[in-house]
This record gives structure tokens, C-alpha cells and sequence, in this order.
């Protein structure tokens, strides 16, 4: 099977590599891909924005599979694009994937599905903003209604920052805070037939003990150790279920993964969000440690044939991946800087370096190219172990003013989450 992957983060670099390790891929593209990815796949330059140039791809490279790995280019309708050319294509349509690409729909379709999440308001006016914040009270949650590369989101005590965000937004959606640990749950699903992931937490904050701007996710791990019993089969028949067929009874089948983002409050989960593509870092760990060939179950989803998908099969064990940072990311990152150490970091046993923003200069050089640069994953027995291995592998790594986060699943290892 010739497949393309269209991206050039951590998560397709994940993606190609479990891809890379599935005997049934013939040929992987990986376009516009990274430096990284460059060592597993054989990338192209396409404007993953543009549906159109996308598809053509796909037809001139004879793809047998495309998996879209963005929110951006799903939402601008990629899938349908390389679907009108007979290309099977794992991914939402756009109609589809506004279940991410506006948060104000999501809230709309869980409603009808009877899913659990936040309340919610829709404001527009600074005055409705001021009634919603008032009706909630503090810690305020405010969020950009539109795709905001998850850094559309306010979660503060502070008056006045709530309202400076709401008023930096065009619509916002203000919804009530919800406590409890957050679980990442990844179901595919071909419109009618769901299969989930297993789950995984990811630190959402820039800095140690969730200190900080929230950022794309600076670290996650699985599996969840404290989860309760039956966690997903439940998430499954509450969330899942209801929002794949109430997606499907509107003519808009959901198809690709649907990205569910939980916290566990004392009176039950609640949807804190919906994506319409993998998590990223929490691909890096789910995929580490999934056993059934990914083609398989990408090309499932992407021809309606879940159904028909053995169940899968996963390693025991556990994963860690943290995140380097450029210096001053979530801010404007600094970029064009050196790294150094990659391989070193990569020899660390069970250890992987996927590269997020890099590029190779012509003198061969690995440099930063974007606000996270490396995701460093390992596995391990246990997650003490992995995780032991994730940091040993970013200690290796030189890359001036860079940055990570010194927690990731410390306190799900020392046994500190509970429900
Ligand atoms: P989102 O982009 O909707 O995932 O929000 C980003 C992050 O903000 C989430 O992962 C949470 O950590 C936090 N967050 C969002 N909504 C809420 C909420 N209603 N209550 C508490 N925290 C929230
Ligand atoms: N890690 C969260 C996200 O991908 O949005």
C-alpha cells in the first residue's frame, strides 16, 4: 500500500513511524514533513492549506491511503479533495471536522447527543461576555470560538484577563470550570463503527505543576494507571457513540478519529473538547504502544470497514513523551537555532526522537523551526521506567535557550491522581 501522510509535526512523524514499521506499506510520503520524518519517509512540498494542490498529490504519487494529520487542512476540506479523486483518505470532511473547528458547534451537536461537557454560553457582545463570566464565577473559562492551534483557550481567576481575551476574539465561548484529571481519548471511527485508542494524559501548561500559558501540549504518557475501571467502555457509550451517530443522522458521517478531551469531575466526565485529528503529544505514546499494524486500521476507518478490524492489540508497558520547547514558545519562539545530541538522545535504549519544528540546512545541520521542536518518547516496563528513559534522552539533547517541563507523569508514578 502506497501511503501519503500530509503534516510536519510530532504526531506524523509518530504517525509515519508506526506507518514505516507496518509491513503492508509499500511506498510513505510524508509531505511537507520535517527533518525527522525525512529519515523514514520520502517527503514532498505541498501546501497542506490547499485542498486542491493536496489531492493532486495524492493522484500523481498514485496514494493508495492519505492520512491527514492537521486540524488546519481538514478543516479546508483536504479529505474531500483526495476522496473526489477515488483516493481512500483517513480524515473528517470539513463539514465534519467543524466538530474542532468551531467550539460553538461542538457544544451544539453534544447538546443534541445528550453528551456530557461544560455549560456554556455563546457571547458576542461584551455585555453577554460580562453576564456569562458573572453567571460562572471564578476560576473563568474563556475560549476563541474559532481554531486557535490550542492556545485559543483561558482558564483564570482574573477578571480582567478573562475579559481581555474574550474581548481579543470574535465569538467566545465562556462555560463553566471543570475539575478533576483530564484524559485524551482517541476513537476511530468510520461514521457508524468506533473503535477507541487507549487513553492517555497530556500537560496542557508551559511550565512545571501546570504554571503558565496553556501551549499545544508539553509532555503526555500512557496508559493511565488510576483510570477507573471500564473508563473507556464508558466514554465509548456516553460520548462517542451518541456524537459519531447524531453526526451521521445530520448527513455529516464523521469519519477519521474523533479526538475526545475529558476532564473526570466528581459528578461524572465531562467533554471539555472535541479535535477532529490525533492529539499531539498523545499520539507519540498511544501509538508507541500499539501493536496492530496502523495501516490497517487507518485504511479501515478511511473505506467504512471498521466494523470487519480484528480487536487491537497493544504492548504492555508504558509510554512518556516530553516536549522540547524553542526558547520563549508559546510566545513568538525563537527559531534557526542548532541541535545537538539527537543521536545521542536516540541511543538511549527504547528511546525516539520525533522531530515537531525542525528542518535540515544545506550543510546538513539540524536546526528549530517551530515553537515545539522535539517530542523525545520512550517506553519502558513501567511507567517509572519510561519516563526515567524519556528524560534520560532529553538531557542528551543541546539546544540553546530551549525548554520542558521536569513533570511529566510524576504524580500519575508516585500514585497522586485519583478520581
Ligand atoms: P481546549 O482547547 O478546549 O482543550 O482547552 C485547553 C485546556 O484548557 C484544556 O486542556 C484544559 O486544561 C483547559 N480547559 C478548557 N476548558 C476547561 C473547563 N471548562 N474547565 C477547566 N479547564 C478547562
Ligand atoms: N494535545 C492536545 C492537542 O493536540 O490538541
Amino acid at each position: 500500500m502506497k501511503v501519503l501522510v500530509i503534516g510536519s509535526g510530532a504526531r506524523e512523524h509518530a504517525l509515519c513511524r508506526s506507518l514505516s514499521l507496518d509491513p503492508a506499506v509499500t511506498s510513505l510520503y510524508c509531505a511537507p514533513g520535517n527533518a525527522g520524518i525525512a529519515e523514514i519517509a520520502e517527503l514532498r512540498q505541498v501546501d497542506a492549506m490547499n485542498a486542491g494542490a493536496v489531492a493532486d498529490l495524492a493522484a500523481e504519487l498514485g496514494a493508495d491511503l492519505v492520512v491527514v494529520g492537521p486540524e488546519g487542512p481538514l478543516v479546508a476540506g483536504c479529505a474531500d479533495a483526495v476522496r473526489a479523486r477515488g483516493i481512500a483518505c483517513f480524515g473528517p470532511s470539513g463539514t465534519a471536522a467543524r466538530l474542532e473547528g468551531s467550539k460553538a458547534f461542538a457544544k451544539e451537536v453534544m447538546a443534541a447527543a445528550g453528551v456530557p461537557t461544560a455549560r456554556s454560553y455563546v457571547c458576542t457582545t461584551p455585555d453577554e461576555v460580562d453576564a456569562a463570566l458573572d453567571a460562572f464565577g471564578p476560576p473563568y473559562v474563556v475560549k476563541d470560538d474559532g481554531l486557535a492551534a490550542g492556545k485559543g483557550v483561558v482558564v483564570t481567576g482574573d477578571l480582567a484577563e478573562a475579559r481581555e481575551h474574550a474581548a481579543s476574539c470574535e465569538r467566545v465561548v465562556i462555560e463553566e470550570f471543570l475539575d478533576g484529571p483530564e484524559v485524551s481519548l482517541f476513537a476511530i471511527t468510520d461514521g457508524t463503527t468506533s473503535v477507541a485508542l487507549q487513553p492517555a494524559q497530556d500537560f496542557k501548561r508551559v511550565g512545571d505543576d501546570d504554571a503558565g500559558p496553556n501551549t499545544g501540549g508539553m509532555g503526555a504518557y500512557s496508559p493511565l494507571t488510576w483510570a477507573p475501571d471500564g473508563l473507556v467502555d464508558d466514554l465509548m457509550a456516553t460520548v462517542v457513540k451518541p456524537t459519531v451517530d447524531e453526526m451521521r443522522r445530520r448527513g455529516t458521517p464523521f469519519s477519521g478519529v474523533l479526538f475526545v478531551g475529558l476532564a473526570l469531575t466528581s459528578r461524572g466526565p465531562r467533554v471539555i473538547e472535541f479535535n477532529c485529528r490525533f492529539g499531539d503529544p498523545e499520539t507519540q505514546v498511544v501509538l508507541a504502544r500499539l501493536q496492530t499494524p496502523l495501516a490497517s486500521v487507518l485504511n479501515a476507518s478511511a473505506t467504512g470497514r471498521l466494523g470487519d478490524l480484528e480487536p487491537l492489540r497493544w504492548r504492555d508497558g508504558a509510554a512518556v513523551t516530553v516536549v522540547v520547547a524553542a526558547a520563549n514558545y508559546p510566545a513568538t519562539p525563537r527559531t534557526g537555532d542548532p541541535i545537538g545530541g539527537l543521536a545521542d538522545a536516540a541511543s538511549v535504549p527504547d528511546a525516539y526522537v520525533m522531530h515537531a519544528g525542525t528542518r535540515r540546512a544545506e550543510d546538513g545541520v539540524v536546526l528549530s523551526s517551530g515553537g515545539r521542536v522535539l517530542s523525545v518518547t520512550a517506553t519502558g516496563d513501567t511507567l517509572a521506567a519510561a519516563r526515567d528513559r524519556a528524560y534520560e534522552a532529553v538531557s542528551r539533547i543541546r539546544l540553546a535557550g530551549s525548554h520542558h517541563r521536569t513533570d511529566i507523569a510524576a504524580r500519575a508514578v508516585k500514585g497522586e491522581i485519583s478520581v
